[in-house]
């Protein structure tokens, strides 16, 4: 057989070339505690370029050889001189070029880095949308896939003096992935979220949790983990509290329980955050924590052991101006717009948002229901696929367990209730309570059409049960509603975590001219008078605060939008069913 030549061309065959790169994932077993330690930000312009057919990863750029085997490698690619992009930013936004740009593009910035004796470093991706492969000084440190979850890599022995990062970034939509191909939002792409390089000492406090003792407001619990299996005492420090406490760490792990007669709960209307310090040697963790329970009792759902209702409304991660990069004050922009509603509640739809939401919640007061995007159709049958959605849920989990706020854990939204999708998502119900039993966890589930009830079998494994349902729109008769309320008897708390109807800004008629702002009031007033006479609804979260990106929407007002918001997507009109949810949830 004729030998084969081994050269460039071979790139240009090998329909197998990105395989190598899903067999070093980075998952969240690499996770560390990160909050304000040490860190040196590597936000900013980074060179950039689209890479419609990856040909950096087949020809292997990253290397930046420039022969081979004699052969003069074709050199299609300058780092240097590409364009600028920020990071953290959305291609799509950041220019008009790229606003329907799917697929890989490149990332590259060099940086100095001095290194330091006595100190591991750590790279941090803030997010991704929605893979990214990671290069550092040539050589490939692994693969990420999800876009909407930090990640973590430690690049302590990659570090030289003069260093370049390289990033394939790729926003391509696959069966295989969570989500799948289709949704009914915007397919953002981009290094998203801030990246940092992160200090720590040799042996550090990579990980821990703290949480109210489940049979006492007046105790806490703390479990550390080291980064390695060291001994020694980590010391826990909550002045206000008068607390400091040892915990002696055996092969890393420790766990203690701290107890005061003064605990001041955390709750919406009195967000108490306490200050709490961990310290192993010269390791400092500072953060600020609430300390609240949250249960269900028969169809109830109790916060501090009183019931409460979910007066609530969803949000897209997303903004006009910067797509799914929101900055800190468009958060605070739409958890002050949802304080104005009338909500103690948000449903972050429909996968993990910024970091600092859960924290900004946790300081104005905010309960929240977060989740992974496990929407409509899924390839429930691929282990990949399923392993994929658990560590992205993993991921969320990790990064928000110690945020009060926080009370539900959603697997999903909108999947048809199949076998396959049943043994899916009770997989992820496991996971959410292996890894927190002290959350609540649910799904968005649909109204069985045929049973004509709230009958989905996830229910069975779920805390809280979700119902996604737009009587008065997409089923015009609001009787069957009626009906269907009357014909269910829920054994747990029922949430409707969507409703509503399009409502096109500054369009007015009679309750019939669909897509107006009338028509959309008409079924607010419907909805809410069901609400009114269903004891068993303890919650509601209509969709959605505001107008969003959707490439599915191209009807006479959509222009591109989802405008089922309350609010216009630049958040300058509140539409007339703003102020009737407003009312309804001053009422109680
Ligand atoms: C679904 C889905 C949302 C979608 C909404 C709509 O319930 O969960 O993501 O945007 O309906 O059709 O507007």
């Amino acid at each position: 057989m004729k030998e084969k030549v081994q050269n460039f061309v071979q790139d240009l065959h090998n329909s197998q070339y990105d395989t190598e790169f899903y067999k070093t994932l980075i998952e969240s077993d690499r996770m560390i505690i990160d909050h304000k330690r040490e860190i040196y930000s590597l936000n900013g312009q980074w060179n950039f370029s689209i890479d419609q057919y990856d040909t950096c990863l087949r020809a292997k750029w990253y290397l930046e050889e420039t022969e081979m085997d004699g052969f003069r490698k074709p050199v299609d690619f300058d780092y240097d001189h590409w364009e600028l992009m920020n990071v953290p930013s959305c291609w799509n936004t950041e220019n008009e070029r790229y606003m329907y740009y799917e697929g890989p593009a490149i990332y590259t910035r060099k940086f100095n880095f001095t290194k330091k004796e006595e100190k591991r470093t750590f790279l941090k991706f803030g997010a991704i949308a929605q893979e990214g492969k990671i290069f550092l000084n040539k050589t490939f440190l692994g693969t990420h896939k999800g876009g909407s979850t930090p990640f973590y890599i430690e690049v302590t022995d990659f570090l030289k003096k003069e260093n370049r990062l390289l990033v394939v970034v790729d926003n391509t939509r696959k069966l295989s992935s969570v989500p799948s191909v289709n949704t009914d939002w915007f397919n953002y792409g981009g290094i998203y979220r801030s990246v940092e390089l992160i200090s720590t000492p040799l042996t550090f406090i990579k990980d821990y949790t703290c949480r109210l003792d489940e049979n006492s407001t007046k105790r806490v619990c703390f479990d550390i983990m080291l980064s390695d299996k060291a001994q020694g005492e980590v010391y826990i420090t909550i002045d206000e509290l008068k607390i400091k406490e040892a915990i002696k760490m055996i092969d890393g792990k420790g766990t203690v329980t701290v107890e005061n007669e003064n605990i001041l709960l955390w709750e919406p209307n009195n967000p108490k955050l306490y200050s709490i310090e961990l310290r192993y040697k010269d390791d400092i963790i500072e953060d600020k924590v609430g300390f609240r329970t949250i249960e269900t009792q028969g169809t109830d759902i109790f916060l501090n052991g009183a019931p409460i209702l979910l007066k609530g409304i969803c949000i897209h991660e997303e903004s006009v101006k910067n797509g799914k990069a929101v900055t800190e004050a468009e958060v605070r922009e739409n958890l002050s717009l949802a304080k104005e509603l009338g909500c103690n509640y948000v449903r972050l739809a429909h996968y993990p948002h910024s970091e600092i939401v859960a924290r900004i919640a946790d300081e104005v007061g905010m309960l929240l229901w977060e989740e992974i995007p496990v929407y409509w159709w899924m390839d429930f049958t691929n282990p990949m696929t399923f392993e994929d959605a658990k560590n992205q849920l993993s991921e969320l989990i990790h990064r928000d367990k110690n945020r009060a706020s926080v009370i539900i854990w959603s697997v999903g939204n909108e999947n048809a209730d199949t076998d396959e999708r049943f043994s899916f998502m009770r997989g992820l119900v496991e996971t959410v309570k292996e890894l927190d039993p002290t959350r609540l966890v649910s799904a968005a589930c649909l109204i069985d059409h045929v049973e004509n009830k709230i009958n989905d079998r996830l229910q069975e494994v779920l805390d809280i049960i979700a119902v996604n349902e737009y009587y008065g729109w997409y089923e015009p008769d609001f009787n069957k509603f009626i009906k269907i309320l009357d014909n269910s008897s829920p054994n747990k708390p029922v949430i409707i975590s969507e409703f509503g109807g399009d409502g096109a800004s500054g369009q007015f008629g009679t309750p019939d001219d669909l897509g107006t702002e009338s028509c959309q009031d008409d079924i607010y007033r419907k909805q809410i008078e069901m609400f009114k006479k269903t004891p068993y609804i303890k919650g509601t979260s209509p969709w959605i605060l505001f107008d969003f990106r959707c490439p599915r929407r191209h009807g006479k007002y959509h222009n591109g939008y989802n405008i089922k918001g309350l609010l216009n997507a630049d958040k300058t009109h509140k539409k007339i069913a703003f102020y009737r949810m407003e009312e309804y949830y001053n009422s109680f």
